[in-house]
């Protein structure tokens, strides 16, 4: 087979790994920037990448690797974006993958054609490449979703996408739209530097800090992996108001549904920079009116600066709108996250969003691909049922709107997938 991967990030040189690993196929792995990593290539300039100067990951490292590459030994708990980077970059030289990988090249088109093939069509050329399959790994992190209540706003905005560093900031008085991990480190990196800082969160979130009982959060929920969800659930809850204390206490809202139900927001240093006075926690946004903004709990300031971290669309501009676009979807119906209902040789690697690591997931997925492409793992006959069944299922098991329509819950999906792998004949 003659298989095209787009995107050289985490998930695209997992899946690669697995692809390549018989030798039996001609595996061609897309990346427009000039290196693999994709969004943990810190810049200063704005392009694909949406990480800051100052990111570390929010899940720990001994359950975000892959799972025959551990993470090195002196790494800590939380490694920043740049041991994150250069973990990636050992992943691609140790394994050979670099010489499938063709860089500083873009996917402008992807038209299915005749014969159930795919013609690809790279920046600068027109001429057409033909593969059987194509794999989806272009991430889902990097085109902003902006909130639209801007319009009156006369002093400067930004998507948290934009922001890089803190400098920029200093002595302005910010405001940040949000409750998710974007907003929180925007909200604490400009606390360090600028006049004044505000987060807005339209509704409740939970904010959980880093550690709990000493341990990496994820490491402390792991072990509770094999309690009932309803008692580990309780178990959960009670932990973290013995950590800190009530959201009221934070002038937070305070969320009333189980916490697995939504992404988590995982910073200590939110907590911390609230109860320093540092940053203030506003609920959502009534009106704005030149530089003046008010809140639904009545109050009223003036701003500098707005930082929307409202969230990333799914985008998949390679693809003709009428075939595939998920950038306004409410649902997203793929089998096992990964197998397009209809066009067989479609498959999405990394476009989930885990309570836990994305890259051990893609490289699971790409375990799968690998089966089905051997023939040794096959498509169910009831596809698009089962597809449409699991878009249901994430609308139940998570809050409604469109930051949860990839949501996967890390430990159950993880075993689905391994379930699926061991199929294989
Ligand atoms: C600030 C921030 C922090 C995060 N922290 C964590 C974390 O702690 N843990 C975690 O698991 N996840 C985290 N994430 C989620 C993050 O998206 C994943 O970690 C991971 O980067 C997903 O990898 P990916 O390969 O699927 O996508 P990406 O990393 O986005 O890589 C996609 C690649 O595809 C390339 N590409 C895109 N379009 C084309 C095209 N048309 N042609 C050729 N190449 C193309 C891009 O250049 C890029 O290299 C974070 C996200 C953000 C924004
Ligand atoms: N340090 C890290 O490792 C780190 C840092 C940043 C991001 N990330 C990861 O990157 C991904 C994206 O995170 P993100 O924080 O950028 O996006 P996100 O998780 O989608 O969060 C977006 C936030 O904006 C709110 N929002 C959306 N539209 C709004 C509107 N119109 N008005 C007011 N509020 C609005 C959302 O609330 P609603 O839910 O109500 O819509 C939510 O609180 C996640 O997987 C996250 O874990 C990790």
């Amino acid at each position: 087979m003659r298989i095209a991967i787009i995107g050289a990030g985490c998930s695209g040189i997992a899946a690669l790994k697995q692809l390549t690993r018989t030798g039996e196929h001609e595996v061609v792995c897309f990346e427009q920037n000039d290196r693999i990593g994709g969004n943990w290539v810190f810049t200063t300039d704005v392009g694909h990448s949406s990480v800051c100067e100052t990111t570390h990951i929010i899940s720990s490292k001994r359950l975000s690797q892959y799972s025959d590459f551990p993470m090195p030994e002196e790494y800590p708990d939380y490694p920043s974006h740049d041991q994150i980077l250069a973990y990636f970059e050992s992943y691609v030289e140790y394994f050979g993958l670099m010489q499938h990988i063709r860089l500083h090249t873009k996917v402008e088109k992807a038209i299915p054609a005749e014969g159930g093939r795919w013609k690809l069509y790279v920046a600068g050329s027109d001429e057409a490449q033909d593969y059987d399959l194509l794999l989806v790994a272009n991430g889902h992190h990097s085109v902003p979703r902006h909130a639209r209540i801007f319009g009156q706003f006369t002093g400067e905005y930004l998507h948290s996408h934009s922001y890089k560093q803190n400098l920029p900031f200093k002595g302005k008085r910010v405001l940040v739209i949000g409750g998710g991990n974007s907003a929180c480190d925007c909200a604490v990196e400009c606390s360090r530097v600028a006049k004044s800082v505000t987060i807005s969160m339209r509704r409740p979130h939970y904010i959980v800090p880093k550690f709990m009982m000493g341990k990496p959060t994820d490491t402390f929920n792991d072990t509770l992996r094999y309690v009932p969800e309803v008692l580990a659930d309780v178990i959960r809850r009670k932990s973290l108001a013995l950590q800190i204390g009530t959201y009221e206490d934070y002038g937070l809202q305070s969320p009333e549904f189980p916490l697995t139900k939504d992404h988590p927001t995982v910073n200590s240093e939110l907590l911390y920079m609230l109860r320093h006075g540092k940053v203030t926690a506003r609920p959502g946004i009534e009106l704005v009116e030149n530089l003046s903004v008010s809140f639904t709990d009545g109050t009223t300031e003036e701003f500098d600066v707005i930082i929307g971290a409202t969230g990333y669309k799914i985008a998949t501009p390679f693809f003709d709108p009428d075939l595939l676009d998920y950038t306004e979807a409410d649902r997203i119906p793929l089998y096992l996250r990964m197998f397009h209902p209809e066009i067989k040789n479609l498959i999405f690697i990394g476009l989930v969003q885990p309570q836990g690591a994305v890259w051990p997931l893609s490289e699971a997925q790409g375990k799968l691909v690998a089966s089905y492409v051997d023939g040794a793992w096959k498509l169910p006959a009831n596809l698009k049922l089962l597809a449409e069944a699991e878009a249901d299922r994430i609308a139940k098991e998570f809050l409604p709107g469109k930051r949860h329509t990839v949501e996967v819950h890390f430990k159950p999906y993880l075993d689905q997938l391994l379930k699926e792998i061991k199929k294989a004949v």
